[in-house]
Protein backbone atom coordinates (compact mmCIF):
# COMPACT_ATOMS: atom_id res chain seq x y z
CA UNK A 1 0.00 0.00 0.00
CA UNK A 2 1.61 3.73 -1.16
CA UNK A 3 2.03 6.08 1.23
CA UNK A 4 0.96 3.83 4.57
CA UNK A 5 2.67 5.38 7.54
CA UNK A 6 0.99 3.76 11.25
CA UNK A 7 1.17 5.62 13.97
CA UNK A 8 0.85 3.65 17.50
CA UNK A 9 -1.02 5.57 20.12
CA UNK A 10 -1.55 3.83 22.99
CA UNK A 11 -3.34 1.06 21.59
CA UNK A 12 -4.75 2.36 18.65
CA UNK A 13 -3.12 1.94 15.28
CA UNK A 14 -4.06 5.39 13.01
CA UNK A 15 -4.41 3.68 10.05
CA UNK A 16 -3.00 6.43 7.01
CA UNK A 17 -2.94 6.02 3.51
CA UNK A 18 -4.22 7.00 0.36
CA UNK A 19 -6.99 5.25 0.17
CA UNK A 20 -8.41 6.30 3.24
CA UNK A 21 -7.40 10.03 2.84
CA UNK A 22 -9.26 10.17 -0.39
CA UNK A 23 -12.39 8.68 0.77
CA UNK A 24 -12.22 11.66 3.11
CA UNK A 25 -11.51 14.02 0.01
CA UNK A 26 -14.56 12.53 -1.43
CA UNK A 27 -16.70 12.93 1.25
CA UNK A 28 -15.61 16.38 2.54
CA UNK A 29 -16.71 17.80 -0.56
CA UNK A 30 -20.44 16.48 -0.40
CA UNK A 31 -23.99 17.70 0.74
CA UNK A 32 -25.00 17.02 4.20
CA UNK A 33 -28.28 15.84 3.19
CA UNK A 34 -30.47 12.75 2.17
CA UNK A 35 -29.07 13.03 -1.36
CA UNK A 36 -25.45 13.44 -0.66
CA UNK A 37 -25.41 9.93 1.32
CA UNK A 38 -27.05 8.54 -1.19
CA UNK A 39 -25.21 9.90 -4.37
CA UNK A 40 -28.03 11.35 -5.67
CA UNK A 41 -30.74 8.50 -4.99
CA UNK A 42 -32.33 10.09 -2.10
CA UNK A 43 -36.13 8.40 -3.78
CA UNK A 44 -34.87 5.37 -2.84
CA UNK A 45 -34.27 6.31 0.69
CA UNK A 46 -38.10 5.07 1.71
CA UNK A 47 -37.51 1.95 -0.14
CA UNK A 48 -34.69 1.08 1.52
CA UNK A 49 -35.49 2.04 5.73
CA UNK A 50 -38.68 -0.25 5.17
CA UNK A 51 -36.64 -3.28 3.54
CA UNK A 52 -34.14 -2.63 6.88
CA UNK A 53 -37.10 -2.44 8.89
CA UNK A 54 -38.59 -5.93 7.74
CA UNK A 55 -35.06 -7.22 7.85
CA UNK A 56 -34.78 -6.46 11.33
CA UNK A 57 -38.47 -7.15 12.85
CA UNK A 58 -37.55 -11.02 13.66
CA UNK A 59 -34.27 -10.61 15.01
CA UNK A 60 -36.15 -8.23 18.03
CA UNK A 61 -37.33 -9.47 21.33
CA UNK A 62 -40.72 -8.18 20.82
CA UNK A 63 -40.59 -10.71 17.76
CA UNK A 64 -39.54 -13.66 19.98
CA UNK A 65 -35.79 -12.55 18.44
CA UNK A 66 -32.64 -11.98 21.22
CA UNK A 67 -32.18 -8.60 20.57
CA UNK A 68 -33.27 -5.83 23.05
CA UNK A 69 -34.26 -2.49 22.11
CA UNK A 70 -31.70 -0.48 24.06
CA UNK A 71 -28.80 0.70 22.68
CA UNK A 72 -27.68 0.72 18.65
CA UNK A 73 -24.76 1.44 16.95
CA UNK A 74 -25.03 3.43 13.55
CA UNK A 75 -21.38 2.87 11.34
CA UNK A 76 -20.72 5.03 8.42
CA UNK A 77 -23.49 6.86 10.15
CA UNK A 78 -23.50 9.87 7.67
CA UNK A 79 -26.09 12.34 8.71
CA UNK A 80 -27.40 9.90 10.32
CA UNK A 81 -30.68 8.98 7.68
CA UNK A 82 -30.30 5.59 9.68
CA UNK A 83 -30.49 6.50 13.00
CA UNK A 84 -33.22 8.91 12.22
CA UNK A 85 -35.51 6.74 10.70
CA UNK A 86 -34.39 3.05 11.39
CA UNK A 87 -32.81 3.20 14.76
CA UNK A 88 -34.35 5.60 16.81
CA UNK A 89 -37.86 4.79 15.79
CA UNK A 90 -37.32 1.15 17.95
CA UNK A 91 -34.14 1.50 20.04
CA UNK A 92 -34.05 3.55 23.34
CA UNK A 93 -30.52 5.01 22.36
CA UNK A 94 -27.89 5.43 19.47
CA UNK A 95 -24.44 6.07 18.93
CA UNK A 96 -22.85 7.08 15.67
CA UNK A 97 -19.70 6.63 14.18
CA UNK A 98 -18.52 8.92 11.46
CA UNK A 99 -15.50 10.23 9.39
CA UNK A 100 -16.37 12.91 8.21
CA UNK A 101 -16.84 16.10 10.45
CA UNK A 102 -19.37 18.10 8.63
CA UNK A 103 -21.50 15.33 8.59
CA UNK A 104 -21.00 14.91 12.53
CA UNK A 105 -21.61 18.33 12.50
CA UNK A 106 -24.84 18.36 10.55
CA UNK A 107 -26.60 15.27 12.46
CA UNK A 108 -28.19 16.61 15.30
CA UNK A 109 -30.14 19.37 13.38
CA UNK A 110 -30.87 16.72 10.41
CA UNK A 111 -32.34 14.34 13.05
CA UNK A 112 -34.30 16.87 15.23
CA UNK A 113 -35.31 16.63 18.42
CA UNK A 114 -34.96 12.85 18.87
CA UNK A 115 -31.34 13.92 18.98
CA UNK A 116 -31.66 13.94 22.61
CA UNK A 117 -31.13 10.34 22.07
CA UNK A 118 -28.10 10.42 20.44
CA UNK A 119 -25.46 9.38 23.66
CA UNK A 120 -22.03 9.35 20.97
CA UNK A 121 -21.65 10.93 17.87
CA UNK A 122 -17.69 9.45 17.56
CA UNK A 123 -15.83 11.13 14.43
CA UNK A 124 -13.92 8.58 13.34
CA UNK A 125 -13.01 6.30 10.64
CA UNK A 126 -13.89 2.77 10.97
CA UNK A 127 -10.35 1.47 10.74
CA UNK A 128 -9.42 2.93 13.85
CA UNK A 129 -12.85 2.60 15.66
CA UNK A 130 -13.87 0.73 18.98
CA UNK A 131 -17.04 -0.12 20.11
CA UNK A 132 -17.21 -0.52 23.77
CA UNK A 133 -17.09 -3.91 24.61
CA UNK A 134 -20.82 -5.60 25.49
CA UNK A 135 -22.26 -2.07 24.79
CA UNK A 136 -24.63 -2.66 21.53
CA UNK A 137 -27.77 -4.52 20.89
CA UNK A 138 -27.27 -3.99 17.29
CA UNK A 139 -24.65 -2.43 15.44
CA UNK A 140 -25.63 -1.61 11.97
CA UNK A 141 -23.57 -0.87 9.22
CA UNK A 142 -24.55 0.67 5.59
CA UNK A 143 -23.00 1.71 2.35
CA UNK A 144 -19.42 2.06 4.40
CA UNK A 145 -17.33 -0.80 4.42
CA UNK A 146 -16.56 -0.71 0.89
CA UNK A 147 -14.19 2.03 2.24
CA UNK A 148 -12.02 -0.25 4.47
CA UNK A 149 -9.33 -2.70 2.62
CA UNK A 150 -9.60 -6.42 3.70
CA UNK A 151 -7.60 -6.54 6.32
CA UNK A 152 -9.20 -3.55 8.66
CA UNK A 153 -12.18 -4.92 7.52
CA UNK A 154 -11.98 -8.29 9.44
CA UNK A 155 -10.47 -5.97 12.26
CA UNK A 156 -13.24 -4.05 12.48
CA UNK A 157 -15.49 -6.82 12.44
CA UNK A 158 -13.83 -8.69 15.29
CA UNK A 159 -14.39 -5.32 17.54
CA UNK A 160 -17.50 -5.34 16.57
CA UNK A 161 -18.35 -8.91 17.88
CA UNK A 162 -16.58 -8.11 20.98
CA UNK A 163 -19.17 -4.73 21.14
CA UNK A 164 -22.08 -6.49 20.75
CA UNK A 165 -24.12 -6.93 24.41
CA UNK A 166 -25.82 -10.75 25.14
CA UNK A 167 -28.32 -11.41 22.58
CA UNK A 168 -26.75 -8.85 19.94
CA UNK A 169 -26.71 -8.79 16.39
CA UNK A 170 -24.46 -6.94 14.17
CA UNK A 171 -26.52 -5.86 10.39
CA UNK A 172 -24.66 -5.36 7.44
CA UNK A 173 -26.11 -3.74 4.16
CA UNK A 174 -23.61 -3.11 1.12
CA UNK A 175 -23.72 -3.27 -2.44
CA UNK A 176 -22.49 -6.32 -4.19
CA UNK A 177 -21.28 -7.27 -7.38
CA UNK A 178 -22.21 -10.52 -9.30
CA UNK A 179 -18.64 -10.72 -10.28
CA UNK A 180 -15.77 -12.96 -8.52
CA UNK A 181 -13.92 -10.47 -7.32
CA UNK A 182 -14.65 -6.29 -6.10
CA UNK A 183 -14.38 -3.63 -8.11
CA UNK A 184 -12.32 -0.76 -7.05
CA UNK A 185 -14.40 3.01 -7.63
CA UNK A 186 -11.44 5.64 -7.83
CA UNK A 187 -14.52 8.57 -7.81
CA UNK A 188 -14.54 7.93 -3.84
CA UNK A 189 -11.87 5.22 -3.44
CA UNK A 190 -14.02 2.49 -2.24
CA UNK A 191 -14.16 -1.29 -2.95
CA UNK A 192 -17.66 -3.17 -4.19
CA UNK A 193 -17.32 -6.73 -3.09
CA UNK A 194 -18.70 -10.05 -3.56
CA UNK A 195 -21.36 -11.54 -1.39
CA UNK A 196 -18.06 -13.99 -1.49
CA UNK A 197 -15.68 -11.87 -0.41
CA UNK A 198 -17.84 -9.77 2.19
CA UNK A 199 -19.09 -13.36 3.56
CA UNK A 200 -15.42 -14.37 4.09
CA UNK A 201 -14.26 -11.15 5.72
CA UNK A 202 -17.04 -11.96 8.23
CA UNK A 203 -16.35 -15.25 9.05
CA UNK A 204 -12.76 -14.53 9.17
CA UNK A 205 -13.53 -12.71 12.05
CA UNK A 206 -15.43 -15.29 13.60
CA UNK A 207 -19.06 -14.42 13.09
CA UNK A 208 -21.33 -16.64 12.59
CA UNK A 209 -24.09 -15.08 9.35
CA UNK A 210 -27.32 -16.11 10.57
CA UNK A 211 -29.18 -14.77 6.90
CA UNK A 212 -28.44 -12.54 3.96
CA UNK A 213 -31.52 -11.64 1.92
CA UNK A 214 -31.38 -9.16 -0.96
CA UNK A 215 -32.99 -5.48 -0.97
CA UNK A 216 -36.21 -5.85 -3.12
CA UNK A 217 -37.82 -3.15 -5.06
CA UNK A 218 -34.68 -1.24 -5.87
CA UNK A 219 -33.95 0.57 -9.48
CA UNK A 220 -32.53 -1.92 -11.82
CA UNK A 221 -29.37 -0.04 -12.54
CA UNK A 222 -28.14 -0.11 -8.91
CA UNK A 223 -25.62 -2.60 -7.46
CA UNK A 224 -27.68 -5.39 -5.86
CA UNK A 225 -27.63 -4.78 -2.69
CA UNK A 226 -27.37 -7.29 0.50
CA UNK A 227 -28.42 -7.63 3.88
CA UNK A 228 -26.77 -10.03 6.22
CA UNK A 229 -26.94 -10.55 10.00
CA UNK A 230 -24.17 -11.64 12.02
CA UNK A 231 -23.61 -13.31 15.74
C1 LIG B 1 -22.86 6.27 1.20
S1 LIG B 1 -22.72 7.22 2.69
C2 LIG B 1 -23.83 6.27 3.71
C3 LIG B 1 -24.28 6.99 4.95
C4 LIG B 1 -25.28 6.20 5.79
N1 LIG B 1 -24.74 4.92 6.20
C5 LIG B 1 -26.57 6.02 5.04
O1 LIG B 1 -26.86 4.89 4.64
O2 LIG B 1 -27.29 7.01 4.88
C6 LIG B 1 -21.09 6.71 3.27
C7 LIG B 1 -20.67 7.33 4.58
O3 LIG B 1 -19.51 6.66 5.05
C8 LIG B 1 -18.60 7.64 5.57
N2 LIG B 1 -17.25 7.06 5.52
C9 LIG B 1 -16.44 6.91 4.46
N3 LIG B 1 -15.30 6.29 4.82
C10 LIG B 1 -15.41 6.05 6.15
C11 LIG B 1 -14.56 5.44 7.12
N4 LIG B 1 -13.37 4.93 6.77
N5 LIG B 1 -14.99 5.35 8.38
C12 LIG B 1 -16.20 5.85 8.74
N6 LIG B 1 -17.04 6.45 7.89
C13 LIG B 1 -16.65 6.54 6.61
C14 LIG B 1 -18.79 8.81 4.65
O4 LIG B 1 -18.27 9.99 5.24
C15 LIG B 1 -20.30 8.80 4.48
O5 LIG B 1 -20.93 9.49 5.51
Amino acid sequence: MEEETSKETGNDRIVEDKFYSDAKDYWAAVTPTVDGMLGGFAKISPTDINGSKAFLRPYMKISGGSVTPKRALDCGAGIGRVTKRLLLPIFEEVDMVEQDKHFCDNARSFIGPESNRVVNIFCSGLQNFVPAQGAYDLIWSQWVLGHLEDQDLVKFFQRCRAGLAEGGIMVVKENTVDAESKTFDDNDSSYTRSRTELMDCMLKAGFKILIDQKQKDFPKDLYPVYMFALQ
